[in-house]
């Protein structure tokens, strides 16, 4: 080799060294970067942990301000965001109804109608035909002159078809309309059982000019309108209509919660507590009282940022806090929003992550599906990310985080929720903390609690295992395992539905107490 060969040689080495370090240097400095970023996304979720942390102390707090609010709502109207609205049912099935009654259920993501057959002593309710479908969207937000006519003809042309498919057997007896029980899920003022002003929309729901007016009346005139022999014998809540079904099961079932769409709770009030009415209830000593909890706001409560922007961003700030941060229709959307954040603070989700920006896309069966992905390599949470977010190749460490947002949120709903059972435990004393009202009864030598039944409905809870261990785990938290041995959830399948037949039987014959 000449001299200029070993100078080109030299110069070639060198070279390659350069290009060597240079290359190393960009991994290096690519690693760095990508830990950085990765330490960014890590702190996000970490500080959103930290927002949301329940703590059994917290959730004592929560406890004890539903119980102040549900006081507050009982002394006087507007004494608290805790409406605690009057339901006018005063007697609960007690399991000697008897005949065939028709339920319609409207409220969550699905329209209801159906059908029970009832024989006294309890007996099973025989031929429980029920019928689902979706509400068409339309008619969900309509904003057209007529969609108030169009929702309760919608709801009396399904109770027609379903009516039509029955044999003659069904068929009512000559004069005698047959009895429906309405379960109409919104806020209801109501001066009978049988009927009711809607004060709001919540879950989405928004048709034009049907606040303030009397929900049967809409009912009973689009039957009219279609000839059928039906009236509304009762209008409800759902709470209040898994609470009926419960009692007619099991007479120590004295509360309901739903954890669906939305979330609500109600139970049975001893009527010297409803101060605000006080003197104009009749009958019974109690009557159901359908606490809208779904407003419930305590300073207590784990809000985080993004909760107060999945507030400001909805059709109802201010309103539904608590159902913000429980219910089915919202879960999804503070999932959404956390990976949002991530997305943005690095690239971790790749680069196109637009369809993160689509509120709503991520429904709660997603996050229950991620959530409960047992594969080793996370392929649901893979697939949902793939073809819902349409983000691709997501590492599996990126999907673990997924995962953990979800099981955050998640989590706190449930114990939330499990802080508001206890709340209304310890308003009826059945908590075990007090002496007289404690909900402990003489049993020979010594106290004993009392059996307390709690009927639930709602795929939250139903459909959604982790969830429901969560809410089971902290009712036992809250109150110790003693204690929370004699309360019992049960879950009251198409209770909201089924209770409203129940209860349509049970106030058929009776006379109805009006204000
Ligand atoms: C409604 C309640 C209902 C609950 C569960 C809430 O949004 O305001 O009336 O009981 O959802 O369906």
């Amino acid at each position: 080799m000449g001299s200029m060969g070993k100078v080109l040689g030299v110069g070639l080495v060198v070279g390659c060294a350069v290009a060597m370090c240079v290359v190393a240097g960009t991994m290096v400095g690519k690693r760095v970067k990508s830990r950085r970023r990765w330490t960014k996304v890590v702190k996000v979720l970490e500080e959103f942990e930290e927002g949301c942390a329940t703590p059994v102390e917290k959730l004592r707090q929560v406890v004890d301000a539903m119980a102040v609010e549900m006081h507050a709502g009982l002394a006087s109207e507007g004494g608290s965001k805790l409406k605690m609205l009057l339901t006018f049912v005063q007697n609960l099935p007690n399991g000697s109804e008897k005949g065939v009654y028709y339920g319609l259920d409207l409220g969550g993501t699905n329209f209801r109608v159906l059908r029970v057959q009832l024989g006294g002593q309890r007996s099973a309710i025989l031929e429980p035909g029920v019928e689902r479908q979706p509400i068409p969207e339309h008619l969900m937000t309509s904003t057209s002159e007529v969609a108030k006519f169009e929702l309760f003809d919608f709801i009396a042309a399904s109770l027609q078809k379903f009516v039509e498919k029955e044999g003659n057997g069904s068929v009512a007896l000559e004069g005698k309309l047959r009895e429906l029980g309405f379960t109409f899920s919104f806020p209801m003022k109501q001066a009978s059982v049988s009927s009711g002003i809607l004060i709001k929309w919540t879950k989405g729901f928004s048709i034009h000019d049907t606040v303030g007016k009397d929900v049967s009346e809409c009912l009973n005139q689009a039957l009219e309108r279609r000839g059928l022999d039906m009236r509304v014998a009762v209008l409800i809540n759902d709470t209040v209509g898994t609470l009926a079904l419960g009692h007619y099961h099991d007479e120590d079932t004295v509360a309901a919660v739903i954890i669906g769409t939305g979330t609500n709770a109600c139970y049975l009030e001893r009527s010297d507590d409803i101060i605000k009415c006080q003197g104009l209830l009749t009958t019974s000593g109690a009557m159901v009282v359908n606490m809208e909890w779904g407003n419930f706001w305590s300073s207590h409560l784990p809000r985080t940022s993004y909760d107060i922007e999945l507030d400001s961003e909805s059709p109802n700030p201010n309103d539904q806090g608590f159902e913000k941060m429980i219910s089915g229709m919202y879960l999804g959307d503070i999932v959404r929003r956390v990976i949002l954040k991530m997305s943005q603070e690095s690239d971790v989700f790749g680069l196109s992550f637009s369809k993160l920006l689509t509120p709503f896309i991520l429904r709660s069966p997603l996050i229950a599906a991620m959530h409960e992905d047992d594969s080793p390599d996370l392929r649901e949470v893979a697939r949902i990310l793939g073809e819902i977010l349409e983000i691709g190749d997501v590492p599996l460490k990126v999907r673990k985080l997924v995962v953990k947002v979800c099981d955050v949120v998640t989590r706190r709903a449930a114990r939330l929720a499990a802080a508001g059972i206890v709340g209304i435990l310890k308003k009826m004393g059945r908590d075990g903390s007090g002496s007289t009202a404690s909900g402990k009864v003489k049993g020979g030598s010594h106290t004993k609690m009392r059996r307390t039944v709690v009927a639930i409905e709602g795929a939250l809870y139903t459909s959604y295992t982790l969830f429901r261990e969560y809410l089971n785990d902290a009712i036992a938290d809250i109150l110790g395992e003693d204690i929370s041995s004699h309360v019992v959830l049960k879950v009251m399948e198409d209770g909201s539905g089924m209770g409203a037949a129940v209860l349509a039987a049970a106030y058929s014959s009776s006379g109805q107490d009006t204000l």
